[in-house]
This record gives C-alpha cells, structure tokens and sequence, in this order.
C-alpha cells in the first residue's frame, strides 16, 4: 500500500431537510453572499425560494446560468462580482458543474490575474473564499473533493485544477433533492461515480485490500439502486445511497493507498471540450471499450476479480470472467437509457485524431494503469463511434 494523506474537512450535512442548518453553516464566514446556481432547476423544484428565505438576514448576490462543463466565461462573471460586492462566502447551489465554477470563483476572488491561470496552474491557488454547497446531482463527488473542472470553448479545453483549498467547508446533501433529476442526469450521474470508481481500481498498486472493497461495495450500491431511482424517481432509499456512493466515490477515501493516473476520464474530457457533452454520457460510452483495450494476462485477474466480486460471476476461465464482466457494465449502461456509441451523442471520427493528441498532450497516461499513447486513444474513440 502506498503512502497517502486523507485530510477532508467538509462538515457534511445528510438527510432529509439538512438545508435547515444553511445559516448555521453559513454564518461563520460573515454577511455577503453569493449564491452560484445553474440553468433554472433549482428555481422549479423550490431549493431557490429556501434558500432566499433561509438567507433572509443576509446579502445574497447571485450569479445564475452556469452551464453544464461550467464554462471559464461564468467563473470571471462571478469573480467579478466577489471582488466587487466584497463576497464573505461562496454558495453553491446546485450539481458539480454550479459547484465547480463556485470554486474556481472562490480562488480567482482572492487572485489578482485572470481565473483562467488558476485552472491552467494549480499551484498558482493559493487563499479561496469558503466554499458552501447544496448538492442537487449525485455524480461528481465535487461536494467533499478539491478538484473543479472548468471549459473554454474559444480553445477547445475542458481541464481539471486541484488545490487542497478547494474543499467545501460544509456540504447539504439532502436525496430529496435528487428527486426532480431527468433520468438522463440520473443515469448520467450514475455512470459518473462508477467511473472515478473504476479509475481508482484499476491501478497497478494491488495492496490496497480495503481501498478496493470499498470500491468494490461503492459499484454494487450504484448497480442496485440506480434502476430503482429510474424507475421511482422519489424513492428515498435509492436517492440516498446514489448520493452518498457519489460523495464517497471522490473523496480521497477510495485512492488512500493507491495512486497512478486516470485514463477514461482525459479522454471525455476532450470528446466535451470539443462537442459539448454530457460527462457521464461520454465516460459510459468510452469506459467499456477501454477496457477490452486494455484486457491482457497483466490485467485479466484483476478484470476476473471485478466480475466475481461486484458482478457475482462464478466463472472460473479469467478470460471468461473479464469479458462477462465488461460485458455486464456495458448491458449496465445501456440498460439504464444511456446512448453507448458516439454517433448517438452527435460525434463522428472528423476530430477523433485531434482529440487523441489532446488527451495525450495534457495528461500523463503514460502513468495510467495500462500506459497508453495517442494511437491506443484514437483505437478507444473509433471502438466508441
Ligand atoms: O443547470 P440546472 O438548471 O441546475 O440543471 C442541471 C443541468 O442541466 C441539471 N440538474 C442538476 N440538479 C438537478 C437538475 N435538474 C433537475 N433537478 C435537479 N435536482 O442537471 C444538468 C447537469 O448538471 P451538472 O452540474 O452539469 O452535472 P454534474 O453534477 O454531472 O457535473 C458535471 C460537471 O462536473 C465535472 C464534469 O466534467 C462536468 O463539467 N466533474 C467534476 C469533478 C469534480 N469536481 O471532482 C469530477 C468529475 O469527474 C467531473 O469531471
Ligand atoms: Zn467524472
């Protein structure tokens, strides 16, 4: 097992009307506030007026209309009224898009140069205003994790910045929220927390015993209950271990030990950066064709061990046991309404080479769990069209 820090702060805040405590949470940091919200939803399912009301006492600025693959254009917008207002606390309402242009606001507040280095260099962030979230979207973990991940569409790059500062200092997650979710959000979220799931499994590092069950429990809750919250939009059960499974997912708990670098999640980032897509779309469709890509007598036992323990697969074969198992998260995604080819989602193979070198150019995957270059990328995307 490698050498690992687990420091996460968030005070987490679960249940059934937890947005009660807003004020409380919020108080310490002062008065000036600015809420971060997305394109609407929040304003039909009632989240918005609660929070007006809850915040009644306080100076709530807001900056609404941020996008899905938040884009670099709403993080200075939102700067900007920091620097002015002389914003306390940032406020994000809403899913991982709303939650991670809140924190790129959070540190470009506190930065004398464009938003943008901040994304480009992450050793540039440095103090951020306090960050509090209402979680809207099981998906990206952004709640409880110090990643955010930021677009600009005018030079077609979608890239993730880090900073130990990024971390929220308190996260609502109440499930109810999750109960207004299209089911293309639902699924998409769900293929989503799989996916930073499977990047942290698949690594070389194979002493991680309790990282790996974890995960390993974290995929089966994933598997049981998103069909349940397909089909019962309102079922609470189903909502919370979607939710909770999402925060757990990418929070540092599931790499503690392990390490190496991820391989489907650069890759969609380049199919959004240059076709605007739904992430956990565009992560379902690559994933299961990168790993037959991968499938090798170095990788077979520990596809083997991921169809016997998360999949219930007695097959004795290792080969057998892998392709089923591949085969089982492709039927999976499928299953659960998912478009499984690029075609579907608008893509066809005019920029899959420009989109290889991309994925090549800003990411180490010669650090992944099976070392990949610009040809084996292009092969994954084509095996995806
Ligand atoms: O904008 P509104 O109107 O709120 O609608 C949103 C949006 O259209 C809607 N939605 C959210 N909560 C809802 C709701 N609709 C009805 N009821 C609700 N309760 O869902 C749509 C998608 O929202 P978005 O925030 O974009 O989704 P998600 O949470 O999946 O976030 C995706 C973004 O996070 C990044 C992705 O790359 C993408 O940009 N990621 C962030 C990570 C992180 N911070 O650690 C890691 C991830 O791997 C990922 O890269
Ligand atoms: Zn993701």
């Amino acid at each position: 097992m490698n050498n690992f820090r687990f420091h996460v702060y968030t005070d987490v805040r679960f249940g059934k009307g937890q947005v009660e405590c807003l004020e409380e949470l919020i108080a310490p940091f002062g008065r000036n506030v600015l809420m971060v919200y997305g394109g609407g939803s929040i304003k039909k399912n009632g989240l918005y007026d609660k929070v007006k009301t809850l915040l009644a006492g306080y100076n709530v600025f807001e900056l609404g209309g941020v996008e899905p693959n938040p884009k670099i254009t709403s993080v200075r917008e939102g700067v900007a009224i920091c620097k002015k207002e002389q914003i306390d606390v940032v406020l994000a309402v809403g899913g991982g898009s709303t939650i991670d242009a809140s924190k790129a606001i959070a540190g470009g507040a506190c930065y004398d140069g464009d938003p943008w280095d901040l994304v480009v260099d992450s050793s540039k962030i440095g103090k951020v205003l306090p960050i509090v979230t209402i979680l809207t979207l099981a998906a990206t973990g952004s709640e409880m994790n110090k990643n955010a991940v930021i677009s600009n569409m005018e030079t077609n790059e979608k890239l993730g910045t880090s900073s130990h500062y990024f971390k929220p200092q308190a996260s609502i997650c109440d499930p109810e929220y999750l109960y207004s979710l299209p089911a293309k959000q639902t699924a998409a979220g769900t293929a989503d927390i799989m996916s930073h799931i499977f990047e942290q499994y698949f690594q070389k590092e194979s002493g991680a015993y309790i990282s790996d069950r974890f995960a390993e429990s974290l995929l089966k809750a994933c598997i049981k209950y998103c069909p349940i919250a397909l089909q019962e939009p309102d079922n609470y059960e189903a909502r919370a271990n979607l939710m909770w499974a999402s925060t757990q997912a990418l929070n540092g708990l599931l790499s503690s030990g392990k390490g190496g670098a991820w391989t489907c999640h650069p890759i969609e980032h380049e199919l959004s950066a240059y076709y605007d897509v739904t992430h956990g779309e565009g992560l379902a469709i690559v994933t299961p064709r990168w790993m037959r890509h991968i499938l090798s007598d170095s990788t077979v036992e520990k596809f083997a061990e991921y169809g016997r323990n998360v999949w219930d697969i007695q097959e004795e074969d290792v080969y057998k046991c892998a392709n089923m198992a591949i085969d089982a998260t492709e039927q999976f995604f499928k299953d659960c309404g998912i478009p499984m080819t690029l075609r579907e989602i608008g893509i066809d193979d005019s920029k899959i080479d420009l989109m290889a070198e991309d994925t090549i150019k800003y990411n180490n995957l010669d650090q992944a769990y099976v070392a990949l270059n610009k040809e084996d990328v292009a092969q994954i995307l084509r095996d995806s069209l």
